[in-house]
């Protein structure tokens, strides 16, 4: 994996985000599969200030979001869907059609799942993912022991996770116990992945995830199978990597 510390969180979402516009000048019609939680906010505000001095063009893109509560509109101000016209796509005015965020309100769970990863495949697969990481080293919504060769399909949120997402609800107990949510093997798809990790809070999973060994336990771990992983922190996110200084060694010594 690529491990790139930074000094601030501003900083590696900047770094980020010129990542990410670096491709779409690339490949205008670059398929951008992203994340939600606090960690992509400053991602996206950075993506909505290169929209707006004319450095990024989002209106070719296409984005495939990892993950929605079930039993939430897309209206609903706690969902996933509403969270990414808030804070990316109305400000950038993408047009919400090139947009897709799994429908959490499906009649049939199953079909919507499949549907999800056929329109993945049919936009020619994603180019790349953003991702941000849980206490327990969850991405999307895959939990502990999740399998590592997962698709899109419907989960049960543990205690620990609701909890965690429980700032944007009333209580825990108000956090809906499902989610539909990309697989690891959905991630593990993609041709590019950048890990965001920000806080002493995620030190431990972030270090599970690049030094430990690989296991559904941590499903973040599973990203060590993937050939081109970034992963951007802060100074909190990395105190507990073991290799901290052969990380900076490399990224200030990056080969021609
Ligand atoms: C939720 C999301 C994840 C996100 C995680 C961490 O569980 N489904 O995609 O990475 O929260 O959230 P935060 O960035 O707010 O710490």
């Amino acid at each position: 994996m690529d491990v790139r510390v930074y000094r601030s969180a501003e900083e590696a979402s900047s770094a980020a985000a010129a990542h990410i516009a670096a491709l779409v000048a690339r490949k205008h019609e670059a398929v951008l599969g992203l994340a939600t939680g606090d960690t992509p906010l400053l991602l996206y505000r950075q993506l909505i200030a290169l929209v707006r001095s004319g450095g990024l063009d989002l209106s070719r893109t296409t984005t495939f979001n990892l993950d929605e509560y079930v039993g939430l509109s897309g209206d609903d101000p706690r969902s996933y869907g509403h969270y990414m016209r808030t804070n990316l796509f109305d400000p950038v005015g993408i047009d919400l059609a090139r947009t897709h965020v799994p429908d959490g309100l499906a009649p049939d769970v199953e079909a919507e799942c499949e549907a999800y990863e056929h329109a993945i495949a049919a936009a020619g697969g994603i180019d790349l993912q953003v991702l941000g990481i849980g206490a327990d080293g969850h991405v999307g919504f895959n939990e502990p022991t999740s399998s590592l060769g997962s698709r899109t399909r419907i989960k049960t949120l543990t205690r620990r996770t609701r909890a965690d997402n429980a700032r944007f609800f009333e209580s825990p107990d108000d956090v809906p116990l499902h989610v539909l949510t990309m697989g690891i093997g959905t991630i593990l798809d993609s041709r590019e992945v950048l890990l965001l990790a920000f806080g002493d809070g995620k030190a431990d999973a972030v270090a599970r995830t690049i030094e430990g060994p690989v296991g559904a336990i941590v499903p973040a771990s599973a990203l060590q199978l993937h050939r081109n992983v970034r992963v951007l922190l802060d100074d909190g996110a990395a105190s507990r990597l073991a290799l901290r200084a052969y990380y900076d060694e490399v990224a200030a010594n990056l080969p021609p």
